[in-house]
């Protein structure tokens, strides 16, 4: 087999069988496929796309690539979820500790953050003393212990797709439905879990601009899961605007509290308690009802927060940030960034937003960059709201002072202010199961 001819099939669209697929990751891992052939392939890809039984494959070869986690050892089933990435988007920190709270089993593996979206690894290294790695040991202890634990992926899972991507993301290859669903699917299926919920996020600060697209990758992100064998669903969700009122590490912590002590933004809330329902409703805890009830009675009864508090604490973390007892290091310098004019913010571009979490120090430019974790915004007016000239529309934080004139420019650049309330947007578009997709229309932020 030569990759020559491969290359050469897809180009014309044609549809590879299982082992040319096989010896092209293999070969690619194992370096005897080079960088510019791979090229070739992903931008033949892009073109051309796969059919589900190619994109299937693809992810089945990646996830065998590395670990592949057994978590039959939990007692208790497991979900997991993933989110495909937003701004200001703390839902796992939220969700999961319901989901726990009511008997679901968590075993997580979460990412760092990508570009201008955030990554739930950032955020719990913001905690003072909080293990994001932990001895597979550990790992289930705290899983049988506590219902959860959220850790940081480990180096071997699905290094296939480690290697791709970081292709992709140089070859202008990223943005292709095959190349993201086999790339997410392969880490969530080496990850383990019996049932996955994904939140597939849809808007300016989304890699899915339109809608339709959203629910394209998570047709076939299902497909994928489901012929694995794993429940999975996908909620097609809002990332045109930021989710929630803080962006940033520490900021976004608590953030997440707040909701979990019943208070906190409402659109955060809502998507949050959509998803732990869907969460607890995919491993059989009742009707989606008795799923959602249960999921605001662990925020009503403290439940919630408490098993978040436990996990941090078996983590080595210190739960007083999280309980109030103790403020998380404040960034030193902040800036106000003030409405030109009267109005209505009738868009907020999210990820011009995410970028300017990123220029304040909240993200990474580069993949060595150090991230600030008390570095951030907190947003004072949304999308629909009414402003008055000079107010603030939200507050900078930063350790680095040089960066906020710029992070104030881009902010501003970031909001349209016009002179009508806009229509009120949906929180949650649709749900996609197999065979199934069901749209809404009527939640508003
Ligand atoms: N996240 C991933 O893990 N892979 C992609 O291709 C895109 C987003």
């Amino acid at each position: 087999m030569h990759m020559y001819d491969l290359i050469t099939r897809k180009k014309h669209g044609a549809a590879l069988t299982d082992e040319e697929i096989a010896f092209m990751i293999d070969g690619y891992v194992k370096g005897e496929i080079p960088d510019y052939q791979m090229s070739a392939m992903l931008m033949a890809i892009w073109f051309s796309g796969m059919t589900d039984r190619e994109t299937a494959e693809l992810t089945q070869v990646m996830a065998r690539s590395g670990d592949q986690i057994d978590l039959s050892a939990i007692s208790g089933r497991t979900v997991d979820k993933h989110s495909t990435g937003g701004v200001g988007d703390k839902t796992t920190l939220i969700a999961c500790p319901i989901v726990a709270a009511c008997g679901g089993k968590i075993a997580k593996m979460s990412g760092r953050g990508l570009g201008h979206t955030g990554g739930t690894v950032d955020k719990l290294a913001a905690i003072p003393g909080y293990r994001t790695e932990l001895t597979r040991e550990e790992f289930f202890h705290t899983v049988e212990t506590c219902g959860i634990s959220l850790i940081g992926q480990s180096g071997n899972l699905a290094p296939a797709d480690k290697k791709l991507y970081a292709l992709r993301d140089v070859t202008a290859t990223v943005d292709s439905i095959p190349l993201i669903a086999s790339s997410i699917m392969s880490k969530k299926l080496a990850a383990g879990a019996s049932a996955i919920l994904l939140d597939v996020k849809t808007g300016s600060g989304a890699f899915m601009k339109t809608q339709e697209d959203a629910i394209r990758l998570a047709q076939t992100m299902v497909a994928i899961g489901e012929a694995a064998g794993r429940r999975t669903v996908a909620l097609i969700t809002d990332m045109d605007v930021p989710l929630g009122c803080g962006i940033g590490n520490s900021i976004e912590v608590r953030e997440s509290v707040d909701v979990l002590r019943g208070q906190g933004p409402a659109d955060l809330r809502e998507v949050s308690l959509a998803l732990a329902a869907d969460m607890l409703y995919l491993i059989g805890k009742g009707t989606p009802e008795a799923c959602r009830e249960m999921a605001e009675r662990a925020i009503e009864d403290g439940s919630a927060l408490r098993t978040l508090c436990r996990m941090v604490r078996a983590q080595g973390g210190d739960a007083r940030v999280l309980t109030g007892e103790l403020a998380f290091q404040q960034a030193p310098f902040s800036r106000e960034v003030r409405a030109p004019r009267d109005g209505f913010i009738t868009q907020m571009d999210a990820e011009a937003i995410g970028e300017v979490s990123v220029v304040l120090g909240a993200g990474r430019e580069t993949k060595e960059s150090v991230i600030d974790s008390a570095a951030g915004i907190l947003l004072h007016r949304k999308y629909g709201e009414r402003v008055q000239a000079g107010e603030s529309l939200a507050t900078l934080y930063t350790s680095r002072q040089e960066t906020l004139a710029e992070a104030e420019r881009r902010y501003s650049a970031a909001i349209h202010i016009g002179t009508a309330a806009p229509a009120p947007r949906p929180l949650i578009f649709a749900r996609v199961e197999k065979d199934q997709i069901t749209r809404f229309g009527g939640e508003e932020a």
